[in-house]
């Protein structure tokens, strides 16, 4: 409320937010350097960029189009402030903590948001990020990485990351929702709107810009494939900085870009990170296909794009595609990539140069480029720190009035812990384990996570707690000794009984010990960030042997384990699911899991629990995909959209323990416009307790699709889905509307077409109800619908 309030009256600049110096921020038209035609906000936009532009000499003009340059970024002579080009804010701030010890709020990593299939988390989450960036930034503080001469943080956010999960393997999983990029795109445009909120108070400025990242096809980091997939140390050399990504046309339209599609039109993102790979033979920085004909003439992006953190060099370096650093800047400002962000070296990470700064000057006057190209750069640039109301005055700006303690604030932290529940998946519950009811069963805890306060926090990562140091987060150790004495349990014992990997195994006798003395173990293990992560891929996706054989010995003493596995992607489970009673998917669950997971685990909070948003294949899709391989269909294909193979566990599996629920039949009524449909379904609670229930819409299309047309390989596509929560016995009604631009696919050019024909409408709860119709769409772009094996039209 507080911010609406302060709408209303004439806020003094004296009254600002308490801690916010407003001397020290940068921003531009201060006087006396506040007459310039570009400082008048009555004028249009495009006739201040003009003026500013206009304003600056070519040497200057790089300075303004290079991150990770900050604080030189600067043209001092106009009094345009430094700008930190690309802070993260994939699930919280990546900034250190504010000078009263409030500390960005650490969400769960996006591999574990897009399970909750919640939206109201996405875009509260998005606007909750985007408020305390703008609230740290008011006082003045910077990343959170180890170089200590930091400048001022920006405001823009190198995030959300909306490549989709291709492959298990992939060390950056953890940063993106999904594997399905409907769901993917939802997730990015809310995210987008909510971080971003220029429509909702005040449309002329951006609270914080989003950098949709990386387009397009950055699902491979290395270091040692080889050229035909496989992962080989001593002669394996490819990295996302020379893989050359072959992607058809039909695949890139439908499965690399719809994500980036979404959250542009929908969204209004007003950033771009082009990635390091290579697209069809062209470094993606260097696309021009991609980046204007795409991007800006398709989508309508009128945005800023920049580079990922020196791939610009590596089109030079690594992809051979340019002989040098002129001809390198020529491409990529011809392509369409605004700013460049300069290599850095560690821990000085902001002193480094830029080529744009290098090169562009002589570029352009030996002719090499057209200084247009430069111009176009800095308008895409510098329209999105106007559009941020840095050159404005900030006595009416709603953004201006946020106050510190914004940071951290209750409800933020709420809906963090609210998320870690609802993205916890339960993929077996052998005689329903789960619940635990701590009174009845002593516990033994036991695995290698127990004493993490890190891990499960994830990556990107902002200060967890003041001073640096993960003293106030909660482990699972603690939170489990917290929530037994509160519920006043039978007895805990804890062993780690083993590191995440290696050999050692001198743990192993006291968590047998432990778990022997036990009714029921509780096991925490999986993954952590040394085995997948930004440049490190997963070559193998088994749970790691030491824990498997620790798991195997536990089984030989106690029968009743529930295994909680923190993962970014999934884990090969076939050497362990036979021994554990329940497996549960936790994602990287976010900071505060140690508190969360025991209430969880004892069915204490009945809004817990999600779907897995990616397919859980058995051990062998390590062997069978071709690590190389973008085609999305190549048997035994990716994804639920095209595996032809039996998963573990299917995309939308995921068990409620706490109650059980029906879907009624699916009835269809007109919709709200012309020739869209609403298709209904009851969801019912028929247990005894209150519980969450997720219902999702696939359709698949007409089996007399043409074999030719590569969208024939699509064997079913998401289209709607809906988060319930529902008391014992209640029912609600469930809605999907659909158009027939609900059933577009792409031809093999990529381009959307409606294809005539039956195609199969099946809502799920993912586990044991579904219910299924059959739309006929004819030539005329006509819904009928058809119902059971008679096929007889009812409307
Ligand atoms: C700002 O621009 C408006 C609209 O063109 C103009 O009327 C006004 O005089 C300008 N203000 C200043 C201080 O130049
Ligand atoms: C940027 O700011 C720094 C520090 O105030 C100053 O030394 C430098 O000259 C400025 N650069 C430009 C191009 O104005
Ligand atoms: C947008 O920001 C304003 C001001 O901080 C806030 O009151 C509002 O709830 C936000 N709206 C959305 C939709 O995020
Ligand atoms: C990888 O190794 C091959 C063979 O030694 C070599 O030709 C190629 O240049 C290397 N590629 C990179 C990106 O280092
Ligand atoms: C956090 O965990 C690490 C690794 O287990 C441990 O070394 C460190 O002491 C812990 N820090 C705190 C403050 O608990
Ligand atoms: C859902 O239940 C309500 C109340 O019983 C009923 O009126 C409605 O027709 C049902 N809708 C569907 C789609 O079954
Ligand atoms: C979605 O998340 C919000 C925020 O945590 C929560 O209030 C709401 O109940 C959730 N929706 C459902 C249906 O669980």
């Amino acid at each position: 409320m507080l911010p609406l309030l302060l709408l209303l009256v004439v806020v003094p600049l004296l009254h600002l937010s308490e801690g916010a110096h407003t001397d020290q921020i940068p921003r531009g038209c201060k006087p006396p350097l506040d007459w310039f035609p570009f400082c008048n906000a009555s004028l249009p936009l495009d006739e201040r960029l003009d003026d500013i532009i206009s304003r600056l000499t070519l040497q200057e003009k790089p300075y303004l189009l290079v991150a990770r340059e900050s604080p030189k970024g600067n043209i001092s002579r106009l009094g345009i402030p430094e700008f930190d080009w690309g802070g993260n804010c994939m699930h919280g701030v990546q900034s250190r903590c504010a000078p009263d010890g409030r500390c960005p709020t650490s969400f769960p990593n996006p591999n574990s948001l897009g399970p909750t299939f919640n939206r109201t988390i996405w875009k509260t989450m998005g606007t909750a990020i985007g408020l305390e960036l703008r609230a740290l930034w008011l006082q003045n503080v910077g990343e959170n990485h180890d170089d200590r001469n930091l400048p001022h943080m920006g405001l823009d956010c190198w995030s959300p990351n909306l490549n989709i999960v291709r492959d298990p393997r992939w060390g950056r999983n953890l940063e993106t929702p999904s594997e399905d990029p409907f769901l993917v795109g939802v997730f990015g445009t809310l995210y987008t709107l909510g971080l971003q909120n220029n429509s909702q108070v005040d449309d002329r400025y951006f609270q914080a810009v989003a950098t949709l990242k990386h387009l397009d096809a950055n699902s491979l980091e290395g270091p040692h494939w080889t050229p035909d997939g496989k992962w080989d140390k001593k002669h394996g050399n490819i990295t996302r900085y020379s893989v050359n990504a072959k992607i058809s046309m039909h695949d890139w339209a439908a499965s690399y870009l719809a994500a980036f599609r979404q959250a542009v039109v929908e969204g209004g993102a007003a950033g771009i990170m082009c990635s390091y790979n290579r697209i069809n033979g062209v470094p993606a920085c260097a696309h021009e296909y991609l980046l204007q004909r795409v991007v800006r003439q398709q989508w309508k992006f009128r945005g800023y794009v920049t580079s990922d953190s020196h791939a610009l060099e590596k089109i030079v370096t690594t992809h051979h595609y340019a002989k040098d650093w002129p001809e390198t800047v020529q491409l990529a400002l011809q392509a369409g990539c605004d700013i460049e962000s300069a290599a850095w070296t560690k821990g000085n990470m902001f002193a480094t140069g830029g080529h744009y700064i290098d090169e562009v000057p002589s570029a352009v006057q030996s002719g090499l480029i057209d200084e247009e190209l430069v111009d176009r750069a800095l308008r895409n640039a510098l329209g999105v720190r106007f559009r941020l109301g840095l050159f404005d005055p900030i006595e009416d700006q709603p953004f201006w009035n946020i106050p510190p303690s914004t940071v951290q604030q209750p409800d933020h932290v709420k809906l963090a812990k609210e998320a870690t529940a609802q993205g916890l998946v339960l993929l077996k519950n052998d005689n329903k384990i789960v619940p635990i009811d701590p009174t009845k069963y002593s516990i033994a805890l036991i695995g290698p996570h127990l004493y993490d306060n890190i891990t499960m926090a994830g990556n990107y990562l902002g200060q967890l707690c003041p001073k640096d140091n993960p003293s106030c987060v909660t482990t699972f150790h603690a939170g489990f000794v917290e929530a037994v004495s509160k519920y006043q349990g039978k007895g805990l014992g804890a062993a780690k009984g083993c590191s995440v990997n290696g050999n050692d195994k001198t743990g192993f006798a006291e968590a047998i010990d432990v778990a022997k003395k036990a009714d029921v173990v509780i096991y925490v293990g999986g993954n952590n960030l040394h085995m997948e992560a930004e440049f490190i891929d997963r070559p193998d996706i088994r749970l790691p042997a030491i824990q498997v054989e620790l798991l195997q010995e536990i089984a030989k003493v106690n029968d009743k384990i529930v295994t909680v596995l923190l993962h970014g992607g999934m884990i090969g489970l076939d050497a362990i699911v036979n021994q554990a009673a329940a497996v549960i998917s936790a994602g990287y669950p976010g900071r505060y899991a140690g508190e969360i997971l025991p209430d969880v685990l004892f069915g204490k909070n009945a809004r817990a629990w999600g779907k897995l948003a990616i397919t859980w294949y058995h051990d062998s899709i390590q062997e069978d995909l071709n690590m190389l391989d973008f085609s999305m269909s190549r048997p035994p294909g990716r994804t639920y959209r095209y595996f032809q193979g039996t998963p573990q566990y299917p995309f939308g599996h995921g068990l409620n323990p706490l109650t059980s629920f029906d879907l009624s039949k699916l009835v269809v009524h007109k919709g709200k416009g012309k020739q869209t449909l609403a298709l209904q379904t009851n969801v019912t609670n028929t247990g005894s307790r209150p519980g969450s229930e997720i219902v999702m819409a696939f359709f698949s299309p007409p089996s007399t699709l043409s074999k030719r047309q590569p969208a024939s390989k699509l064997r079913k596509q998401l289209f709607g889905f809906e988060r319930v929560h529902l008391q014992p016995t209640v029912s609600r009604t469930v809605a999907f509307e659909i158009s027939p631009t609900v059933f577009q696919l792409y031809d093999s050019d990529g381009l959307q077409v409606l294809f005539p024909g039956k195609y199969s409408v099946t809502v799920t709860n993912g586990v044991d109800a579904e219910e299924q119709i059959s739309i006929l769409i004819d030539k005329q772009h006509n819904l009928k619908v058809l119902h059971g094996p008679d096929e007889s039209a009812t409307q």
